[in-house]
């Protein structure tokens, strides 16, 4: 979606932009090019081999940007509050990270079961896998994943793991399609414990609550955030983010009585209420952006 992203972020000489999800550069790129001569980016991802592919490929920008490895959930301790135009998180998993079979995110391919974004962390999905209760697993799957399966799926990973444990990507795949076969079905029935099990190694729930409120920080007054998600949990937790923070008002414990609103000035505003879509070409071309959205926010 990289004309949306332009289009929404309008980079511009002198702007201040920050990408919280650099990956392999593409869009950090584009942001400069558009934004020369003296346009300035901000950069940040979890993955370090991601963070080493956009030095590179941002080279030719030298001494224009800041790239760290880091969490996005952290954008404001270190970029200066009130200073950027535009902020970018384009959400979930690169294609190298995917196509990386020893990355472990992809049971289409044999490999560990790691999906750490951020390989200086500790606990992997093997971890998860192998250690959570059943009722957790079935939690994680149908609250992350919304995976209908759940509990079944959680009670024969416990009762698999009495045997041997999960050590591989495949053999996780292989008793999820044993479970629930496919049935003619496009996906792969292990798509969705997959998501489930990532989000959950890389807290990515909490990141995202917590990146969403630092870019507002570290943003302007009419300066943009952009996000990209993937799938309707993220989508959720963004869309929720911006009702709140657009609202002229706040509430306590969790239930909106008018009687009880308290007036305060809103933060942001919607941009476009709508989502924006990949066209059918992009489609076409990339088929993992199918399910991408993307949702504008102004800071006011
Ligand atoms: C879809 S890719 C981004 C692709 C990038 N926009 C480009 O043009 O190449 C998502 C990236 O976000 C990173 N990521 C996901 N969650 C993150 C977080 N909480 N903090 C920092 N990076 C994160 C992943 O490691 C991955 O490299």
């Amino acid at each position: 979606m990289m004309s949306e992203v332009l289009l929404a972020l309008r980079p511009q000489p002198g702007g201040r932009y920050a990408d919280g999800t650099v990956g392999g550069a593409g869009h950090a790129a584009a942001i400069l090019a558009a934004s020369s001569p003296s346009g300035w980016l901000y950069g940040c991802d979890r993955d370090g081999a991601a963070i080493e592919t956009a030095k590179r490929r941002l080279a030719e920008f030298a001494g224009r940007f800041d790239l760290r490895q880091g969490n996005f959930a952290q954008l404001a301790g270190w970029v200066p509050l009130d200073s950027c135009d535009g902020v970018l998180l384009d959400l979930g998993v690169s294609s190298p990270q995917l196509d990386e079979s020893k990355r472990g995110f992809s049971f289409q391919q044999e490999g560990p079961l790691d999906m750490r974004m951020d390989r200086r962390q500790q606990s992997t999905a093997a971890e998860l896998v192998n250690g959570a209760s059943a009722e957790e697993l079935a939690k994680i799957f149908w609250e992350l994943g919304g995976e209908r399966n759940a509990r079944r799926l959680a009670r024969a990973i416990v009762r698999e793991r009495e045997r041997r444990w999960f050590e591989t990507t495949v053999q996780l795949a292989e008793l999820i399609e044993r479970v629930v076969p496919r049935h003619g079905r496009k996906t792969h029935p292990a798509t969705k414990v997959f998501q489930a099990l990532r989000m959950t190694v890389n807290d990515e729930i909490s990141s995202l609550k917590a990146g969403l409120a630092g870019a507002l920080k570290i943003l302007k007054r009419g300066g943009r955030l952009v996000v990209i998600t993937f799938h309707g949990v993220d989508d959720r937790i963004v869309k929720d983010f911006g009702r709140a923070r657009a609202r002229d008002y706040t509430f306590t414990g969790g239930m909106d009585v008018p009687e009880l609103r308290k007036p305060r000035a809103p933060e942001l505003k919607w941009v476009d209420r709508k989502a924006v879509k990949p066209g059918a070409a992009e489609v076409a071309i990339n088929p993992r952006s199918r399910s991408a959205q993307l949702r504008v926010m102004e800071r006011i």
